[in-house]
């Protein structure tokens, strides 16, 4: 039987979107399997969520130079052989040789509706601005900060009485589907990076796929 497709998962936090990649893994929704979990903090929740021997995590402080830092973790992927890289809530930025060498199979969940709001403190900055309308996107990563190829978004509104905390924790509630539906899509050999553009069984997507809260498809 064919192995199902390897995702490496690179995150900092506390891995609730890795833990809701394993629940759909369990129960069967995606047919993949977690090779590794990468982390810049070695205290990070979201490694507790896999097995030790899946765990590997390094301070880059430690490293004698950045580079250094960034080339254990290239060969630390690597050494995986994952189909799939995916960072969620990854808060260090990847360098290019990392991004060159897993590119076309590269993904990151930002809590925005990108090209909105790239970068830090996006809930803050969506209220600041007073948008309606505030989510989240899964691009494929570039060497450029949160400026790779939209593939699909979950939109939320914002509320007038909102704060960050309550906004983050409405956009973290469509996160998790929006995560699941597009490496439904990815594992599933669907969805491909040609230049600045997302592909969908091989024709051009014009605008990011619009998933609703349960993960749905509201565009096509
Ligand atoms: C998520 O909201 C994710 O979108 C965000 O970090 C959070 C991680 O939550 N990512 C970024 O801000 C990347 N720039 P989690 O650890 O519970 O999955």
């Amino acid at each position: 039987m064919p192995q199902p497709p390897r995702i490496a998962v690179l995150a900092s936090g506390r891995g609730s979107n890795l833990q809701a990649v394993l629940d759909a893994i369990a129960d069967g929704r995606l047919a993949a399997q977690v090779v590794g979990v990468y982390s810049d903090r070695p205290a990070a929740a979201a490694l507790q969520r896999v097995p030790e021997a899946l765990r590997w995590s390094a301070v880059p402080a430690r490293y004698p130079s950045r580079a250094d830092y960034d080339a254990a973790l290239t060969d630390a992927v690597a050494a995986s052989a994952p189909d799939w890289v995916l960072c969620v809530g990854y808060m260090r930025i990847l360098s290019d040789g990392f991004v060159q060498r897993f590119r076309g199979r590269l993904l990151n969940i930002h809590p925005s509706l990108l090209p909105k709001h790239r970068g830090l403190h996006t809930h803050a900055r969506a209220i600041e601005d007073g948008d309606a309308e505030h989510g989240a996107s899964v691009h494929f990563v570039i060497p450029e900060l949160d400026a790779g190829a939209v593939i699909a978004q979950a939109v939320v509104p914002v509320a007038a009485d909102d704060d960050a905390e309550r906004l983050a924790a409405r956009v973290l509630s469509v996160e998790h589907p929006l995560l699941l539906a597009t490496l439904q899509l990815a594992v599933a050999g669907r969805i491909a990076e040609q230049g600045a553009t997302v592909t969908l069984d091989g024709h051009p997507l014009f605008t990011p796929l619009r998933l609703d809260s349960a993960g749905n498809s509201l565009n096509r």
